[in-house]
């Protein structure tokens, strides 16, 4: 008899635990930072990596599985196989090709978009129940090529959408206002990238709204120049991957921090893409960032916005441009 059987009485075979059960596909620089932002959090119990390069992701997950004891823990696998991220709660898709230098929003989407028509099946077929979550660019069109292509319900389909801009924005707005970002209110919406929009109406500390306090607050003419922070936030990505070659942390632990919500049933809002149909008078299915409350079945609720008339004729415009690109789309 075994070491192990002397040692105990086996009552029955062990079971894999799928209660939190996160996949993560796409092992390079932003899958790793998730990978790494979400075990750091201790998010889940059961992380599985899956990539097309068979030693990368082995090594990733072998890597990662050193750091077991100090995560308390975890099961880290993966491979390239699907089959390993059977019964997945949330499925995370990091897989997927930058933009090159000149090339097109249109182009990087059709890239991109073939890619999810090769995996998304495969993810559905063994977690039929899971959550998607895209966070490849555009991530907002990508969002809806995954929906269509998953046939998964639409409130179980989401993007990152402007989660990383609207904390950047934050996080400006806190710095020269000198408060913690935290209680800076402040949302972007409608596109993650240039075509951000950032609802100046709306942004307040402590229910007391900057626009009461100055009526200029976000518009070109005002003297504070309180705008140049949307120039600043549109611009970061842009100046990352000009030092860097691309940003990875930034938008990892903003992932994460949609996982925690939703692993954790915490009903946090985030900016996330969702289907905005029925929304500001959008008629078709077009995917957005829109702040949602956010639980283990996905979007439980998309805010209605109170946007000023020109916020929501500029929604109307993301929305139609968003569609377009939808629709060039062959997928
Ligand atoms: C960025 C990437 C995630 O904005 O698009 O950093």
């Amino acid at each position: 008899m075994s070491l192990r059987g002397r040692m105990f009485r086996n009552i029955q075979t062990h079971a894999e635990s799928t209660i939190d059960k996160i996949s993560v596909i796409g092992a390079g620089v932003v899958g790793m930072a998730v990978a790494v932002s979400i075990l750091g959090s201790r998010i889940t119990k059961n992380l599985v990596l899956v990539d097309a390069f068979g030693d990368t992701v082995k090594g990733e997950v072998l890597d990662l599985q050193q750091a077991a004891l100090v995560l308390q823990g975890p099961t880290i696998s993966g491979g390239t196989d699907f089959s390993t991220t059977q019964g997945s709660k949330l499925c995370i898709l990091t897989a997927g090709v930058r933009q090159e230098t000149g090339e097109t929003m249109q182009s990087l989407a059709q890239r991109n978009s073939d890619i999810m028509v090769k995996l998304v099946p495969d993810l559905v077929k063994y977690s039929p129940e899971t959550i998607i979550l895209v966070v490849g660019n555009p991530v907002d069109v990508l969002t809806y090529v995954v929906w269509k292509v998953s046939g998964l319900p639409h409130h179980r389909v989401i993007g990152s959408g402007t989660t990383l801009d609207t904390q950047r924005f934050r996080i400006l707005l806190a710095k020269k206002l000198n408060v913690n970002p935290a209680d800076v209110k402040a949302w972007i919406i409608g596109n993650h990238g240039e075509q951000c929009m950032a609802v100046w109406s709306s942004v307040n500390i402590a229910g007391v709204r900057m626009n009461e306090l100055n009526p200029l607050f976000g518009s070109e003419g005002d003297p504070e120049n309180w705008n140049q922070i949307y120039k600043l936030l549109v611009s970061a990505n842009g100046q990352i991957e000009q030092l860097k070659g691309y940003t990875n942390w930034g938008i990892a632990m903003s992932v994460a921090a949609i996982a925690k919500t939703i692993i954790g049933n915490r009903k946090v809002i985030f900016p996330v893409s969702v289907n905005a149909n029925g929304n500001f008078g959008i008629t078709e299915d077009v995917f957005i960032p829109l702040p949602a409350v956010l639980g283990i079945n996905g979007v439980y609720d998309i805010i209605n916005l109170k946007l000023t008339p020109e916020e929501i004729t500029n929604l109307q415009k993301v929305a139609s441009s968003l569609m377009m690109t939808q629709k060039e789309i062959v997928i």
